[in-house]
């Protein structure tokens, strides 16, 4: 491994040490097909403006429709929906929500059932980060229930319930 490569996989292993939650964002063109990916790099970072961001690979193929799409949902996984978290994680994209129940929002934005929180965010801003881009979005609706989270750890996925 080169110098390069050596960084990459300890700074992988640096921030796979660091629990997350985890969430499917997801869009539609108008009354379209919903689509999404798994994610991990949500994070709040405005209360006023209420704003929230994610971080996407410029290589996944969502990557173009979601940064252009003017407004996304964040499902905030629950501890039991590992089996969607690793469904919106695998190729073919297409198909992902077949079988998974979602209804769209107020924006109409698909909200998966049993998530443990919804977000229906507006597109704010779309910042460059290196290979991916910063997806900020101003947050106009919000659920949640008192469900258990989907945690990720060390490449692993279990629930904060224990
Ligand atoms: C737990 C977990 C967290 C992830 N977080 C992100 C993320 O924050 N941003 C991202 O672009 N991809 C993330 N991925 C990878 C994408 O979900 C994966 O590459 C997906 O297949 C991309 O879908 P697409 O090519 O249909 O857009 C994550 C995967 C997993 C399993």
């Amino acid at each position: 491994m080169d110098q390069q490569s050596d960084r990459n996989a300890s700074l992988r292993e640096v921030m796979s040490s660091y629990p997350t939650g985890v969430t499917i964002v997801a869009a539609r063109e108008g009354d379209g097909e919903p689509f999404g990916l798994t994610v991990n790099s949500f994070t709040s970072l405005s209360l006023d403006p209420p704003l929230v961001l994610v971080c996407i690979a410029l290589c996944a193929t969502s990557h173009d429709r979601l940064i252009s799409s003017d407004a996304f949902s964040v499902n905030m996984l629950a501890g039991d929906q590992a089996p969607i978290a690793k469904r919106f994680a695998t190729d073919p994209s297409e198909g992902r929500f077949e079988g998974v129940g979602w209804r769209p929002g107020e924006l109409g934005t698909p909200l998966i059932d049993g998530s443990m929180a919804t977000l229906e965010c507006c597109r704010y801003e779309v910042l460059h980060g290196g290979d991916h881009s910063i997806l900020i979005g101003r947050v106009e609706h919000l659920a949640m229930t008192e469900r258990d989270a989907l945690v990720y750890h060390r490449g692993l996925l279990s629930t904060s319930g224990g």
